[in-house]
């Protein structure tokens, strides 16, 4: 029987843990040509190539080394590069993750050439179009043939949109799976970087890097006046994108904040230290010794709930719902008083207590697999 040929995408930071336990399980099964395309969306050392190592991923068989660019030449380079790609090797299935512009990109290239397309993380919406990646999300689902979703939101919205009931999966979540197997190396493996020396000293994570939250100079002011009060209770540990670090540059100085020396020995209360992008292991081992994060990534709200970790979104809505649910996560906004209350129950273990939603077992890319041996027939 001819091998079914799939090209599976990553672009971003966060593709890279959605799709690698794809591929592990891919590798497994003999009926699957599996070739991986990296679009180059990022491209830093720290934001890409750390993370192939984490996860134990293939080199990508393609780079399309696009690098950054405005959304619409990002998407168009991205999708000048990929047809040549489909055109070469003719793929029965392309494997998008997520919501990126990478994600957006390649289905759409995909789509017109008639390749069947599966969106790993369909269906989650935030309803809120000022986000570059409700578009991606919602244009992503549409020409999506089967959709594989992290919780029953995105069942319904699917529904909602008139996505046929037979293309929709409710899989689990492909980031948990790959949270599940690097959490158990963390024990077996000699820990280098900052988890060499941790700390006894408490201290909270934020990330923060959308650009509703650091493009404009007085929203990100207003997040690091969040940020100090957070660090009257323990250190903060800021954990900068380079988008991030571009605009605090803009900034100028700023109070108690300062650079981490690369050791967390003696990091102390009343500081913010900035911490460059780390590296998968590194941040795991990080976020699972922390007293609390504050956010605005979609990511970290699903892992912090995992781990049963208190987590302040610094947004106005969610496009994760079941973190709220269910799990240890809340929407704050930049909201001080609902933060300052947050931070005091996190601070004296009053935070509520989550549960693990739904399929987020760590098997959700073996449940993906298995749909594709039926969309295809075994071997
Ligand atoms: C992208 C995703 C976002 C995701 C984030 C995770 C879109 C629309 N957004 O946002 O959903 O949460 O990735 O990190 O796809 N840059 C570097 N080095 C890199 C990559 C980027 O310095 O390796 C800088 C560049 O200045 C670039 C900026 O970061 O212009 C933004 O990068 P871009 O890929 O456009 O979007 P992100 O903000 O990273």
């Amino acid at each position: 029987m001819k091998k079914v040929c799939i090209v599976s995408v990553v672009g971003a930071r966060p593709n890279f843990m959605k799709i690698a336990p794809v591929l592990r399980e891919l590798s497994k099964h003999n009926r699957f040509q599996s070739c991986l395309l990296h679009t180059g969306q990022h491209y830093d050392e720290s934001m890409s190539r750390v993370f192939f190592r984490d996860l134990g991923m293939p080199n990508p068989d393609f780079n399309l080394d696009v690098g950054s660019a405005s959304h619409a030449v990002q998407t168009a380079e991205i999708m000048k590069g990929f047809e040549q790609v489909c055109d070469r090797v003719r793929p029965d299935l392309v494997i998008v993750a997520g919501d990126v512009n990478s994600t957006l990109a390649c289905s759409l290239t995909a789509a017109k050439l008639q390749i069947l397309v599966a969106h790993i993380e369909a269906g989650l919406r935030s309803f809120d179009r000022s986000m570059p990646e409700e578009i991606n999300r919602i244009v992503t689902d549409s020409v999506s043939d089967l959709l594989f979703t992290t919780e029953e939101s995105g069942n319904r919205n699917l529904r909602r949109e008139g996505i046929a009931e037979e293309k929709i999966y409710f899989a689990g979540n492909t980031m948990i799976d790959s949270l599940v197997f690097c959490h158990r190396m963390l024990d077996e493996i000699p820990l280098d970087g900052l988890l060499s020396c941790i700390t006894q000293c408490p201290y909270f994570i934020a990330t923060i890097h959308r650009p509703s939250n650091v493009d404009n100079l007085e929203k990100l002011s207003e997040v690091l006046q969040i940020l100090q009060s957070a660090s009257q209770l323990a250190a903060v540990l800021f954990v900068t994108h380079p988008r991030t670090r571009d605009r605090l540059q803009r900034l100028g100085t700023v109070n108690n904040l300062t650079e981490l020396d690369g050791n967390l020995q003696n990091i102390q209360s009343g500081f913010i230290y900035l911490v460059p992008p780390l590296p998968y292991m590194e941040f795991l081992g990080l976020l699972s010794r922390c007293k609390g994060v504050l956010t605005d990534s979609g990511g970290i709200q699903e892992e912090t709930t995992f781990l049963n970790i208190p987590c302040l979104t610094l947004r106005e809505n969610t496009e994760r719902p079941i973190t709220v649910e269910l799990g240890s996560n809340e929407i704050v906004g930049l909201d001080k008083k609902k933060i300052a209350s947050g931070l005091s129950c996190i601070i004296t273990d009053r935070w509520k207590k989550g549960t693990t939603p739904p399929l987020w077992d760590g098997r959700a890319a073996e449940r993906i697999v298995k749909t594709l041996m039926n969309a295809f027939g075994a071997e």
